[in-house]
């Protein structure tokens, strides 16, 4: 017998490793600088950054959880505002709502892309609705023209949180550049990860771009001068220079998930359980640059709890993103829709798995996953 395969669900270290020496030579150039707060550092990953997303601004910022918060309170959002947002997302969508003292609206998503349902929305909106918040999840655009349409038709601010989505595009616009600002995430998972947190926001808008950039340094403008209450949301010299080796590298990164993912896709689509609906494949729907951040089943028969043990005891990672919808979190249970019946999140949470899908995946490995799930006995 030949040596065990082993796939966890994501391998850092074969994307960092080969960086060694780039990353080294950034984090010399910032320990002989001392400029550890903003500066040139943060200044030219922004920059680079913003052309890369094809946004006017980018401000970098300490995590993609304070990338949401902060392009709330730019927004002004505040108590007496709700915000509407998806139930099946990663909690800082909604927790950002909250801590600003307004109100998250959980709404349902749909299925085939696990993005919000615009119809849905727009049956929530009430004359307190201020903002949505579509969530661009596991790398794939939501619908930004429903979005678009429903903002327009009722006066809402749009924060798109691209947390997930670095790279995504819908009709061939980047996500974070079709809202009024764009929320992205460095987390080490994130398509362009990062070395610990971080996180961007993005905006055309010259007035929104200078009011975050205030708040994010508690507000003060000039310095201990405040017009207004903001925080520290600084994105380090450190990590700006870390990440500006990583983003050198991103079209590549990019370029592979995509790649795994037609790969699982061509090998998936032929097995039994697919084609008999016990396992159902990610759709990549037209028109949307799809970045892959997750590659996530659903199963459709109640067996998931058993095939995330078979995949382990075949040495294969894999995670559940997300098991409760927002609408049922204890600590939502003072808003006026927890508890509501949302079917399409409950039902999703009760059937994703999300399998690796990380550039660096080997042919082998690869194969390995796919043939597991194909054996698998569901
Ligand atoms: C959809 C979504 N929103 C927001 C965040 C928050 O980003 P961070 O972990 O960088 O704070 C994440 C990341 O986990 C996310 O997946």
């Amino acid at each position: 017998m030949g040596e065990p395969i082993n796939v966890p669900l994501l391998d850092l270290s074969a994307q960092n490793q080969p960086l060694a020496a780039e990353l080294k030579a950034a984090f010399a150039r910032v320990l002989d600088s001392s400029q550890f707060i903003l500066g040139p550092e943060v200044a030219g990953f922004e920059s680079v950054a913003a052309e890369s997303v094809g946004a006017k601004h980018a401000i970098g910022v300490s995590s993609g959880t304070d990338a949401l918060l902060l392009s709330l309170m730019t927004l002004g959002i505040g108590p007496g505002d709700e915000v509407l947002c998806p139930s099946f997302t990663f909690f800082a969508t909604a927790g950002a709502i909250a801590r600003t003292g307004a109100t998250p609206v959980f709404v349902d998503s749909i299925d085939t892309d696990f993005n919000i349902d615009l119809a849905a929305a727009a049956g929530r909106v009430t004359d307190k609705t201020k903002a949505i918040i579509p969530v661009h999840l596991f790398g794939q655009a939501a619908d930004m023209d429903g979005v678009q349409r429903l903002a327009k038709e009722h006066d809402l601010a749009v924060l798109e949180d691209a947390a997930q989505s670095m790279g995504a595009t819908f009709g061939g616009q980047s996500v974070g550049t079709m809202g009024d600002l764009g929320a992205f995430s460095f987390f080490p998972s994130k398509n362009l990860g990062g070395f610990g947190d971080g996180g961007m926001i993005t905006t055309d808008d010259d007035d929104l771009a200078k009011r975050a950039r205030i708040l994010r340094v508690h507000g003060g403008a000039p310095k201990y001068y405040h017009k207004a209450i903001g925080g520290n949301f600084r994105m380090d010299p450190l990590h700006a220079a870390l990440l500006g080796v990583k983003l050198g590298h991103f079209p590549g990164y990019l370029a592979t998930r995509r790649a795994n993912a037609a790969q699982y896709l061509e090998r998936l689509a032929k097995c039994d359980h697919v084609a008999e609906g016990r396992l159902v494949l990610p759709a990549e729907i037209e028109g949307r640059g799809h970045t892959w951040n997750q590659f996530t089943l659903r199963v459709a028969n109640g067996k998931r709890d058993a095939l995330q043990a078979h995949l382990a005891a075949n040495n294969i990672g894999s995670a559940i993103y997300y098991p409760v919808a927002l609408h049922q979190q204890e600590c939502f249970a003072h808003l006026p829709n927890f508890g509501e019946v949302l079917p399409v999140c409950e039902k999703m949470a009760g059937e994703v798995l999300s399998i690796p899908i990380y550039p660096e995946l080997t042919e082998e490995q690869l194969g390995h996953v796919a043939d597991t799930l194909a054996n698998a006995p569901l």
